[in-house]
Parts: C-alpha cells; structure tokens; sequence
C-alpha cells in the first residue's frame, strides 16, 4: 500500500466522533484504517454485520487503537442504529450489498441494505442532530454514459441494474431527509476502485488471484466496456474530504478522471504483472444490461483540494504485490461461498464449449 497520510486541517476538521457502518468491508476498512493512522482522529464505532464481503481481518491493524469499536450488527435494524447513534456526531454508511453481478442473480438483499438500511440510518442521524451523514454511492447511478461525455452531479440518476437502483433509492431518501428534515447529507458517488483488500470477486482482485494460481480470466462480452478505476486509498480520501468541506444536501463525484479502462486492458495489465500467458483469457457471455461506458467529471471535488494521487499503472503494481504477499487473505476466501457464487454466475455464462 501507498500509506498515504491526511493532512492535519483534514483530520481536524471532521466530526469527532463518526459510526462507519459497513466499515468491515473493502473500501470501508481503508477509510478507518487511513483515518485512525493520523494523530488526533476521531472516534470511531463500526457497525458491520459481516455479510460474506466484511472481514474482521481487514481492521485487524486497527483493533488495539484505543479510539477504535466494532459492532457486529446490521444496518437494517432500527433499535441498534437508534442507540449507536446517541454516540456518535455523524454517520458514514458505506454498507451495502455491492456487487452487480449478485443483484442480477438475487436483488433481494440490495433493497434491504441499500434502500431500508439506508432509511434507518437517516432516522438515527435525525434523531440525534448529527452533525452529518455521509452516504457513500457510486457512479453507476448515472448509468451507461456515451464518450466523451463525462456524468456531472447535476445529471439526473439513470440506474440500469437492481444494484444501481438500489443506490439511486438511498440517494433519494438522502436528499428527501436534506429537504424535508434539514438532515446534514452529503453523497458521494466514486467510481470503480480496486486495491488490497477486495473480495475477490470484482474484476480486479478476481483476475489477480485467478492469474497467481493459473486460472482463467472471464471476459466479459468483447472486453470493450470502460471503467475510471480508482485506487481505493484515494477514493478514501475523497470521501474524508467531503465529509470535512462539502455542502450538506451535495452530491460529490470521485474519479480518477484519466482515460477510462477495459475490461480486456485489465486482464493485459495483470497478465503482465503476473508473468502469465494471454492464455488464461477467457470470454464469457456478456453481463445482461452491462453498462458500457462510466465517466465522471470530478471538478467539484477537486475544488475541495482532493485529488487522486495514484495512477493505475503504479495502482496495478501496488495491488498485484499486495494479493501475492497476502494469500492467507484471499485463500480462504475462494472456497465454500465464493465458489458457489461463482459457478452460479459464470458457468451460464461460459456455454458448454469453453470452461471457467
Ligand atoms: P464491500 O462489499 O467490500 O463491503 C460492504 C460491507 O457492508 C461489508 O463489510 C458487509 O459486511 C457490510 N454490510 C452489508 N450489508 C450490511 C448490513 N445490512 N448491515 C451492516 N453491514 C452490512 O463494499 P465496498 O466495495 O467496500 O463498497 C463500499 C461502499 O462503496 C458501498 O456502498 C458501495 O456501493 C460503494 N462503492 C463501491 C465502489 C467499488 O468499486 N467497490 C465504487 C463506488 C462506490
Ligand atoms: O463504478 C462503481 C462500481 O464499481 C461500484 O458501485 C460497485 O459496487 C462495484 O462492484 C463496481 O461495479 P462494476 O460492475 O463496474 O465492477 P466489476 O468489477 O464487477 O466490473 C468491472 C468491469 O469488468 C465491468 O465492465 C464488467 C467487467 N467484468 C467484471 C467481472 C466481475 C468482466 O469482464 N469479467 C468479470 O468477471
């Protein structure tokens, strides 16, 4: 990892004691653990329920910090979130179902979480007069985006799966609190991010733990569809800036903002860095409903004095390096559910001529 630090106007000029709910899973845990890494941090209470994405082991260089608390619990459950609340200045809710591929499979879980824990959330930050509330969404809320536009905040949400819609949903109850309560919201919408850490089950950790063993890589359709990948300690960042500086009832996008990435230069750019052969190259069937293209243009966070730091090249180094030195932490991983998952998903996919 980079071990990017904040500066002391940053850490100084957040709420002094913050409720990182989902803060067990992949970008979550970096947000706390780059946070309590800086003298003067906040407290912070984490409130996870430890679906099969959050991991205990990703706090685990914080759980001695003294300003540090977990929770195991679910977002959902309005008696829990009422009485954390009474604890804490503001609310970061970064929990969720996020996988877009599970929510075609099974949107259940993303109305729950995304839409109702959301929902609960609100009411716990309205009840006790918090200070802010931070609700972490992402740039799929704009939908397929045709080059070379790049999405503003101002464009109007245009979801196209149940997991996008889902975030839509808790967007709207954001800014329905702002409005009719003077809840102190604040959105950010980020775009794809990759680092250590990641359930490897998204396209980055997926290939790279798929090249260390030998295992092939599903492309998805043609390998044409772009991302702005994001390297996660900058999306953080990104978000502990909005959360000291951004006006409440905004909306934040967070993008690397270089030229978007396909599918097909990820799979070359961890083939390269694994050492493996094209090979392992796989394509599958195409998502149904795939968004072809993601762009945002990210001037209003910059304006806050954020700015990425990591470009994807030294991004893919850090990330590659990180998942073949820790394979305690994905190894377990790839078993049991995981598998499940993926032959559930991607064996349809493959059709009967090619393997997985
Ligand atoms: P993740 O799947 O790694 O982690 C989600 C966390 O939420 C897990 O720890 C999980 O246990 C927890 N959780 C799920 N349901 C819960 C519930 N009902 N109650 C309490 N905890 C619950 O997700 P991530 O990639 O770290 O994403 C974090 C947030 O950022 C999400 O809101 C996501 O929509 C958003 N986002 C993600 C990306 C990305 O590329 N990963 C980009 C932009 C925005
Ligand atoms: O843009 C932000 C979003 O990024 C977040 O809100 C989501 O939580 C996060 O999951 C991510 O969504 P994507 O669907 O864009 O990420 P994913 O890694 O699943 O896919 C990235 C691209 O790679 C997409 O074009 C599909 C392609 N892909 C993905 C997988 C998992 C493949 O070609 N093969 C795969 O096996």
């Amino acid at each position: 990892m980079s071990g990017q630090t904040w500066s002391s106007d940053l850490v100084a000029a957040l709420p002094r004691r913050v409720l990182v709910a989902g803060g067990a899973g992949f970008i979550g845990s970096a947000f706390v653990r780059l946070l309590l890494a800086n003298p003067g941090a906040p407290q912070v209470i984490v409130l996870d329920k430890l679906t099969y994405a959050g991991n205990l082991a990703n706090l685990e260089p914080v759980a001695a910090h003294p300003g540090y608390r977990f929770v195991q619990g679910d977002i959902c459950d309005r008696a829990l979130v009422d009485r954390l609340g009474a604890d804490v200045d503001c609310i970061v809710n970064f929990a969720a179902e996020t996988h877009v591929d599970r929510s075609i499979l099974d949107p259940d879980a993303f109305i729950r979480t995304d839409v109702y824990g959301t929902f609960a959330l609100l009411e716990s930050a309205r009840l006790h007069q918090h200070q802010r509330f931070l609700q972490v969404s992402t740039d799929e809320v704009y939908g397929d985006v045709e080059a070379p536009l790049r999405s503003l905040e101002s464009d109007p949400p245009r979801p196209r799966s149940p997991y996008s819609a889902s975030k839509v949903g808790a967007e709207m109850q954001c800014l329905a609190y702002h409005a009719t309560y003077g809840v102190p919201i604040l959105i950010t919408r980020g775009s794809n991010t990759y680092g250590p850490y990641q359930y490897p089950e998204k396209i980055v950790p997926l290939f790279v733990t798929q090249a260390l063993d030998g295992l092939s890589m599903p492309v998805y359709g043609d390998g044409g569809a772009v991302r702005d990948y994001l390297y996660v300690e900058d999306h953080a960042l990104g978000i502990a800036s909005v959360l000291a500086w951004g006006v409440p009832g905004e909306a934040y996008n967070l993008g690397q903002g270089g030229e978007p990435i396909n599918g097909l230069e990820v799979a070359h750019s961890v083939l390269r860095l694994t050492g493996r052969s094209r090979e392992l190259i796989r394509h599958v069937a195409d998502r149904p409903g795939h968004d072809r293209r993601y762009a945002l243009d990210s001037t209003k966070a910059r304006s806050l004095g954020w700015a990425p730091t990591m470009d994807f090249t030294r991004g893919m180094e850090q990330t590659v390096s990180w998942y073949s030195a820790n394979r305690s932490w994905w190894e377990p991983i790839k078993s049991g559910e995981f598998l499940e998952f993926y032959r559930r998903n991607y064996r349809p996919l493959a059709g009967t001529a090619t393997s997985i």
